[in-house]
């Protein structure tokens, strides 16, 4: 049976990329009432490194100041076996297997939509990753909130970029990853500020603590840890990411996750605290939270879906036969998935019986 953050996935992507062609149509809305997990926090606070983390690859833009520029959607597909490659949604039937050649994509696609400028936009980039080694998720990389603009920004710019955050993250469905860096009072850190304001709380809100090792001798994080600094409905989570100079030595992610256990179970302060701490666990969580979401929501999607799929069957007959064969085939991919989600949800009712886990 497909899993179901994959088919969200599709639906997610079949209504993007219906995008243009949709209007009218509740897909928006259904859309929206899909959960995604958004990726908040300040510049060089270590968001790419966390998303890097939980796919286990090295396949984003890097590097100081603003270079996150767009949203990225990035959906990561668990598959069975084979070779781990990348797809674009702007780029349909083009599989990348090299990961450098995808960080590239990301830079030239934002160039292009952004022209080259230090300028933001708020149109997403949309990014599927298929792997053995992943989590079904489907995760939001945000432009990183700033409190100055740098050469050749506008000062606007750090307000679009708050305005901008603040658009995906006040969604009731948004999952918030809030990055804070260890190395910096958590008073001051940008996540938790705007994270306050959206979600006072805390009730759809994963806090995680990168650059612990970074943290001044004689100090550590066990009390923000153990949510006594700021408290969250759910636990903290801490990690130890790849630093600049792993970087440049090309350190991989499988040595990194590695250190990183390390690192927890080998400390006399964080020891206790070591099997909730680091990427890998972050991201099993992560994707067992969505699964639990999207459960809850079923019946929410289905009756949006069964709206869809009406309004979809009615937008294809407005259209008569002669329809753009573009346009067409993606009103009928969608709407064939709508009809997929129906199914699954009958039978998930089916099947329901005591401790049962049908979907
Ligand atoms: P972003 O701007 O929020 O996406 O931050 P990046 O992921 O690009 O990280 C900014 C810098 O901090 C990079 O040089 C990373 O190598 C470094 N960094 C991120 N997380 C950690 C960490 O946990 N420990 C150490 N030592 N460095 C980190
Ligand atoms: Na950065
Ligand atoms: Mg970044």
């Amino acid at each position: 049976m497909e899993n179901l953050i994959s088919l969200v996935n599709k639906i997610q992507r079949a209504c993007t990329a219906l995008g243009d062609h949709g209007e009218g149509s509740s897909l928006p809305t259904l859309w929206d009432s899909l959960p995604s997990i958004a990726v908040v926090g300040g510049q060089s606070s270590g968001k790419s490194s966390v998303l890097e983390s939980i796919v286990g690859k090295d396949f984003l833009p890097r590097g100081s100041g603003i270079v996150t520029r767009r949203p990225l959607v990035l959906q990561l597909q668990k598959i069975d076996e084979g070779r781990e490659y990348a797809e674009f949604l702007h780029l349909p039937r083009k599989r990348f297997t090299d990961f450098a050649a995808v960080r590239k994509e990301i830079s030239d696609e934002t160039d292009r939509e952004t022209g080259r400028t230090k300028q933001i936009s708020s149109v997403p980039i949309h990014l599927s990753i298929y792997s053995p080694n992943v989590v079904n998720l489907t995760m939001i990389d945000l432009p990183g909130l700033t409190k100055v603009a740098v050469e050749g920004q506008p000062d606007s710019i750090v307000q679009e970029i708050e305005n901008m955050v603040r658009s995906y993250i006040e969604k009731p469905n948004c999952i918030i990853l809030a990055i804070s860096p260890a190395n910096q009072d958590l008073a001051t850190s940008d996540a938790i500020k705007i994270c306050r304001e959206v979600d006072p709380k805390g009730e759809r809100t994963f806090g995680v603590l990168t650059k612990i090792d970074l943290m001044d001798k004689g100090t550590d994080a066990v009390d923000i840890l153990e949510g006594k600094s700021y408290r969250l409905q759910f636990p903290w989570i801490g990690v130890v990411n790849r630093s600049q100079a792993d970087i440049n030595k090309s350190v991989d992610m499988i040595a990194a996750r590695h250190r990183e256990r390390e690192y927890f179970s080998n400390s006399t302060e964080y020891n206790r605290l070591a099997h909730r701490m680091g990427s890998e666990h972050l991201g099993k969580m992560l994707s067992k939270h969505l699964e639990t979401v999207i459960k809850s929501r079923i019946p929410g999607i289905q009756s949006l879906i069964n709206q869809s799929i009406a309004e979809l069957e009615a937008e294809l007959s407005r259209h008569g036969k002669p329809i753009a064969a573009d346009a067409g085939g993606k009103l009928y991919a969608i709407l064939e998935i709508c009809r997929i989600f129906d199914q699954i949800y009958k039978d998930h009712l089916d099947g329901m019986r005591p401790g049962g886990d049908k979907i």
